[in-house]
This record gives C-alpha cells, sequence and structure tokens, in this order.
C-alpha cells in the first residue's frame, strides 16, 4: 500500500499506510512524534486505532458484526455460549474433544473458596452488584497465582467462577443462602439455578430460560475496542494481572453510557409508561440540547445504519416472552418508542439507531432478572471479549505500556506565592 502525507509549516513527511484483512486502512502514526514533533488530538479516540487485533470485526456503516469471522447471526442462531468463549479466545471453534475438555474445567472450577464468601457480609444491603462483582474479581486474584503457567487455569476459573459470584451477589441482595453450583448443568442453567433456586423446594431451570441466557450472552460476548474492552487492555499493559484488568474493565462496564445503559432503559421506559406513554414527549426532550435527557438504548460510536444484535433481540423477543408466558406493557412501549424515534429527522440525520441494550432489558426483565443485575449480566457476557483481548495484547510484540500523550492547555510558568500574599 502507498502512504499517507502530512505536511506541517511547509514540510512533507510520509507514513506508512496499513490494511487490515476487510480493508480497513490505517495511518501508522509511531514515528509522528519522533519525526515531527507534533501529535494527533482525538478526545474519545474515535479516529484512533489502538491496536490490531484478530478477534471481532464490525462494520458500522452495514451492520455487520463477526466473531473469528463468524457472522453474529450465525452464532446466535447455532452455538453456546461456552464455544463462543472457546473461540474468542483460542481462536476457532473447539472439536468435540476441545469443548468437552474446556466445559469440563469450567464445571470444575465453578465454586468459589468458602472464605470469600465472607467478603459478601461486608457489603451494605444497598450495595450495587456491579461494585460487588469489580471487588470480588480483584479478591480472587488474591487467591490464586499470576504466572504466565497459569494463565488459561486463570481464564477458565474467571469465566466458571464469575457466574457464581454474580449469583451469590444477589443472593446477598435479597437475603437469600447462596445456592451452590450444580455440575450438571449447562453454563447458563448452572447461572440460573444458582440465581433462582432455594433450598425450601425442588427448582428445575426452564428450557426457554437457559436458551434465551445463552442468547443474551453470545450477543454480548465481543466488541472490538469499546470502553471496557480497551480498559482491560490498558490496565494489563502495565503488566497488572488479569484479574485487575478484568476487575477494571467491569468498573468501566458499569457506566450508563456503556453497559450501565441497559438499566437505564428500563427506568426510562417505565418512566415513560408511568407518565401516560406520550412517546413523543421524550423523543423531544432527547432532541433538546438544554436538556439532558437522552433516549438509553439509542445510538452507537461504531454503527451507523443498525446494531445487528438489537436486531436479534426484538425478533426473539416476541418469541421469548411467549413461551415464558410475559406479557409487559414495556415491550409495546419500546417498539413505539423506536418506531417514533426513527421516523424523527433528528434520529435520522445522527443515524441514531437502538442498540442491544435497548431491547436486552425487556429480555432480562421477562427472565426474572432484576433490574440493578442487568448490567452484572453484560458483565458476564462480555468476560470472554475482555480475556482474548487481554491475551491478545499480552503476546502482541507491539505491545508497550499504554501512556497516550496530551495537549497542555494550563497556566505557563510561574513563581510560587506564600500564603500571606496572594
Ligand atoms: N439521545 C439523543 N441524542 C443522542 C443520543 C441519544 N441516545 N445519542 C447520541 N445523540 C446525539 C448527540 O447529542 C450528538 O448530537 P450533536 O451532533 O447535535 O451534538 C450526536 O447524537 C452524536 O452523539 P455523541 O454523543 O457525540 O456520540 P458518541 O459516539 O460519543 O456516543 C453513545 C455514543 C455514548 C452510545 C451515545 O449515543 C449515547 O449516549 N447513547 C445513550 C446511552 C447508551 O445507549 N449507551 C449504550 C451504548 S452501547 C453499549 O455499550 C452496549
Amino acid at each position: 500500500m502507498s502512504t499517507a502525507k502530512l505536511i506541517i509549516n511547509d514540510q512533507e513527511h510520509e507514513f506508512p499506510l496499513i490494511e487490515g484483512s476487510e480493508g480497513e486502512v490505517g495511518i501508522n502514526v509511531r514515528s509522528l512524534r519522533s519525526s515531527t514533533g507534533v501529535i494527533t488530538l482525538d478526545p474519545g479516540y474515535a479516529n484512533t486505532g489502538s491496536c490490531r487485533s484478530a478477534i471481532t470485526f464490525i462494520d458500522g456503516e452495514k451492520g455487520i458484526l463477526r466473531y473469528r469471522g463468524y457472522p453474529i447471526e450465525q452464532l446466535a442462531e447455532n452455538a453456546s455460549f461456552v464455544e463462543v468463549c472457546y473461540l474468542l479466545i483460542y481462536g476457532e471453534l473447539p472439536t468435540q474433544a476441545q469443548l468437552e475438555e474446556f466445559s469440563a474445567g469450567l464445571v470444575y472450577h465453578s465454586m468459589i473458596h468458602e472464605d470469600m464468601k465472607k467478603f459478601f457480609e461486608g457489603y451494605p444491603p444497598t450495595a450495587h452488584p456491579m461494585s460487588i462483582l469489580s471487588s470480588m474479581i480483584s479478591s480472587l486474584g488474591t487467591f490464586y497465582s499470576d504466572t504466565e503457567a497459569e494463565t488459561d487455569l486463570n481464564i477458565t476459573r474467571l469465566i466458571s467462577k464469575i457466574k457464581t459470584i454474580a449469583a451469590f451477589s444477589y443472593k446477598k441482595s435479597c437475603g437469600q443462602p447462596f445456592i451452590y453450583p450444580r455440575n450438571d448443568l449447562s453454563y447458563s442453567a448452572n447461572f440460573l439455578h444458582m440465581m433462582f433456586a432455594v433450598p425450601a423446594e425442588p427448582y428445575e431451570v426452564p428450557d426457554v430460560l437457559a436458551r434465551s441466557l445463552n442468547l443474551l450472552l453470545i450477543l454480548h460476548a465481543d466488541h472490538e475496542q469499546n470502553c471496557s474492552t480497551s480498559t482491560a487492555r490498558m490496565v494489563g499493559s502495565s503488566g497488572a494481572t488479569l484479574f485487575h484488568a478484568i476487575s477494571a474493565a467491569i468498573s468501566a462496564l458499569s457506566g450508563p453510557l456503556h453497559g450501565g445503559a441497559n438499566q437505564k432503559v428500563i427506568e426510562q421506559l417505565s418512566m415513560i409508561q408511568a407518565d401516560g406513554g406520550d412517546y413523543q414527549k421524550y423523543v423531544d426532550k432527547a432532541k433538546d440540547k438544554d436538556d439532558e435527557f437522552r433516549l438509553m438504548g439509542f445510538g452507537h460510536r461504531v454503527y451507523k445504519n443498525f446494531d445487528p444484535r438489537s436486531r436479534i433481540l426484538k425478533g426473539s423477543a416476541d418469541e421469548v416472552l411467549d413461551a415464558l408466558g410475559v406479557d409487559d406493557p414495556l415491550l409495546e412501549i419500546a417498539k413505539n418508542l423506536e418506531e417514533v424515534a426513527l421516523k424523527d429527522e433528528y434520529f435520522v440525520e445522527r443515524k441514531l439507531y437502538p442498540n442491544v441494550d435497548f431491547y436486552s432489558g425487556i429480555l432480562y426483565r421477562a427472565m426474572g432478572i432484576p433490574t440493578d443485575m442487568f448490567t452484572v449480566m453484560f458483565a458476564l457476557g462480555r468476560l470472554p471479549g475482555w480475556l482474548a483481548h487481554w491475551r491478545e495484547m499480552c503476546a502482541d510484540p507491539d505491545n508497550r505500556i499504554n501512556r497516550p500523550r496530551q495537549i497542555y492547555t494550563g497556566a505557563e510558568e510561574r513563581a510560587y506565592v506564600a500564603v500571606g500574599d496572594r
């Protein structure tokens, strides 16, 4: 490929172009500062490629999402979440033998050390489960060595134990006894068992619940260099442990502009319902620049046509709600709100479409998952993506500690003035 030319103060500089396997082109500016003395300024990194990655491909203009080359629609239709974890982390779909070995590891490592149960006691009943999750994952690291030889084992431990920690934090929030994992259940069914079983009576996980969760986890499993994944890479780039990198990613995901949006969507739809269902009023509020209100679950940094995950979820919402025998008026409100917004010039012009969070909350609600656990569900799904990126980063010869620069805009040098003279 050819080069890009940059002229600064009449002096021409050349930079190589690099091309990805799907034709994406980037200007390699690694030598920019050393050869020109200037840097790039790109708040929010919307035009900055932070790494080369072979994990996930997104074409936001065409609404394409592929994990390791496989279209999300095919994986959502046919795969298990455990297969997708393996695919993302190790690069290929597992053979039967590989899948059995990987699944056996996930079953074997699903309990947490009994001492960790004491940690839950220290949190107030009002603690948000995302805060508990990120602290617990950091604490989990204190039980294991983080040598390179243990990396694969720690990956297995994290995928297996995160669901136990997540379910325990829910049980803690409602004051119920912890329910231990069962070795005979699939990954999704095991999590639901730990969430919903109680010691007093038998509980069998309905198949439709396990299938819905499997779908939701797959749809959330990776999304290339999003805020939480970049956080995992950034923290990991300093040589911090895998547990710290994942804990930090969970914290990044908790924000309402990222994974926290699924909780906010349901709160917003409930508010619109309570206010009489006036969609236009809320669309107008979202358009008003003097009003901080935004339509949660709308818009995406990358998707500028449609979010394929949201399409899959919208398609399955009616089916899942029917199978569960749930009639949720919020689904109707969501569909109507989408219709009103998508016809509105403001949303059309800015290419704002429903993202994955717009319909996921409705499915989680129908499954009986409480609203403040929604973002935790997102974390369970996104974990294999974080792990895959962390692992890729560690093996990348180009990897250096992540350390952006800045354009300083503060005061110029001045002399210290003693407090009495100010
Ligand atoms: N409601 C109303 N207006 C919006 C919305 C929205 N949900 N999203 C974007 N806009 C407007 C902005 O005000 C801006 O308008 P302007 O050009 O007149 O100033 C324009 O659209 C571009 O928006 P930005 O905020 O610059 O886009 P950015 O790429 O930085 O943000 C984000 C993307 C954070 C997803 C944004 O669309 C948003 O806040 N959405 C709501 C929260 C949400 O659903 N987050 C989940 C993201 S997906 C995920 O993490 C799974």
